[in-house]
């Protein structure tokens, strides 16, 4: 697809790949990712970026992860992990390959290419919060160094890569380097950038990470070429797209996709348990359905810092274009009205044994936003426990993922896991999160009430059991 100018030899192209030159700065780059010897920098080591360091790492490439958080530095120095599902052999397996951590940025200037892996969530307003992408490119900028590949990872609204992290990369720069755009592929004074979205599915034991497909889009077609290099490396399959723009957009659809199809079921749900119908029976048996029908099940309202978050950026971007996107608002309003609707079933449940929701002793299982793992950003089971208390109800907690819960963006809890045994003790046991690890059928036996928010008591008959 690309071919090899001589050195010093810069052509005039368009932006179609067969057609660019590659010049001996991006040459040198594009062999060394073949070869697996190039030097990579991941900036931001949280759920996307420390499993991603450790993938390339394991592939040979020779990892440096940058974060500012001084304190994930130290410990994956010491060969320590601070996410439950990686383990420390894992973090020890990347160091004797040469993955180190660091919090200066001065590094990047070592690497041949960097992918930034940090957090866009949303403001008190609901508005992207983009200052993560903001400070990590004014942080960057000073170091980026002629020929070096710059991928933004993070989930965001399509032109933030190029209205937003270029000009910041641009303007810090040291050597007054510019980012390669479409037309002559220069042989000097540029940096190459392109955005490709990171899909990892956290808890997915189904589907191997490498297996998922990696979607790049580059500001220009060298970047493009760049960037899929690298990621085959780890990857078995790249898709390779026109623009960033594209790529951002890709995101986008999928969580939408996901969130909008969720808000119908869950609206289902609510409408099923009026009519007296198991939705989750509706569901495996339309699931039957060779085609066109994909399950998505109900729940107590979306958690995770992604598919709560990201259809809002570009609802928000959608402004810009006088344009109201009716589908993510709706489905916002039904999924946000879950945790109320779990709350109401409680409060029906200890009704009909008589008792109030008021002085109530209620134990939670399940604090992470979703089964079998240990993250609990923006995690349903937050709201409930606000809601639950303001009905003058007591809540406990049971999470074998989640030891103690402490302070976040939007709640101060300080709470710590309660053990799980005396569930008599409790006027209602709450399942909201359905980790594997937990008996069903022991948790009935003992308990005097059982709310289930997932099908968790799936097959398991009994009074005590309210399904919401
Ligand atoms: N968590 C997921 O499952 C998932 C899946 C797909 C996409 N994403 C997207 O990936 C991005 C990262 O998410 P995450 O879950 O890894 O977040 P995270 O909060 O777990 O990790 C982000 C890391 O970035 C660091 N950081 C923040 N500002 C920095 C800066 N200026 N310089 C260097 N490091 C900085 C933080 O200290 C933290 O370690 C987000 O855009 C998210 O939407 C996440």
């Amino acid at each position: 697809m690309f071919s090899h100018a001589k050195p010093g030899r810069a052509e005039s192209n368009e932006a179609n790949a067969a057609q660019v030159v590659l010049p001996q700065i991006a040459r040198e780059r594009l062999d060394r990712l073949k070869a697996h010897t190039a030097r990579i920098g991941v900036i931001g080591l949280g759920y996307v970026g420390l499993p991603l360091s450790l993938l390339l790492a394991e592939a040979g490439f020779k990892v440096t992860g940058f974060d500012i958080d001084a304190k994930k530095v130290e410990e994956l120095e010491a060969g320590r992990s601070y996410i439950f599902r990686i383990a420390a052999e894992e973090i020890e397996r990347a160091r004797a390959k040469g993955f180190t951590a660091t919090t200066e940025f001065a590094r990047l200037s070592e690497q041949d290419a960097i992918l930034l892996c940090v957090p866009t969530p949303l403001n008190e307003h609901r508005e992207p919060d983009l200052s993560y992408v903001e400070n990590t490119a004014k942080s960057a900028a000073p170091w980026i160094r002629e020929g070096q590949l710059v991928v933004l990872e993070s989930t965001t609204y399509p032109g933030t890569t190029e209205e937003l992290l270029i000009p910041a990369l641009e303007a810090g720069n040291r050597q007054g380097l510019r980012a390669q755009a479409q037309g002559a592929a220069a042989e000097h004074g540029v940096f190459y950038v392109a955005f490709s979205p990171e899909r990892e599915d956290p808890g997915n034991v189904t589907v191997a990470r490498r297996e998922i497909p990696k979607v790049v889009g580059g500001h220009e077609a060298i970047a493009t070429e760049l960037a899929a290099t690298l990621y085959e490396g780890i990857f078995t399959r790249a898709v390779r797209v026109s623009s960033t723009r594209v790529a951002e957009m890709t995101k986008l659809l999928e969580n939408i996709y996901r969130c909008v199809n969720i808000a119908l079921v869950n609206e289902m749900k609510v409408l099923s348990l009026r009519m007296g119908v198991d939705i989750w029976e509706v569901i495996d048996a339309a699931a039957t359905k060779p085609f066109g029908f994909q399950p998505f099940y109900p729940g107590p309202g979306l958690g995770g810092h992604c598919i709560p978050i990201d259809p809002f950026y570009l609802s928000w971007k959608a402004k810009e274009f006088d344009f109201n996107t009716r589908f993510i608002e709706l489905a916002g309003e039904v999924n946000e009205a879950m945790p109320a609707h779990v709350v109401q079933y409680v409060a029906k449940g200890l009704n009909a044994q008589r008792k109030a929701m008021n002085g109530a002793r209620v134990l939670m299982l399940g604090m992470a936003y979703k089964k079998d793992i240990d993250d609990l950003r923006e995690s349903p089971s937050l709201t409930v426990i606000e809601l639950l208390r303001a009905e003058g109800a007591e809540v406990l907690y049971n999470d074998p993922y989640i030891p103690t819960v402490g302070r976040g963006r939007h709640y101060n809890l300080n709470m710590t896991s309660a053990p799980l045994d005396d569930l008599d003790q409790f006027d209602c046991v709450l399942i909201m999160t359905d980790h594997s690890e937990y008996d069903y059928k022991a948790i009935v036996r003992q308990a005097r009430l059982v709310v289930d928010t997932r099908n968790a008591t799936k097959g398991i008959r009994s009074e005590k059991i309210v399904r919401c």
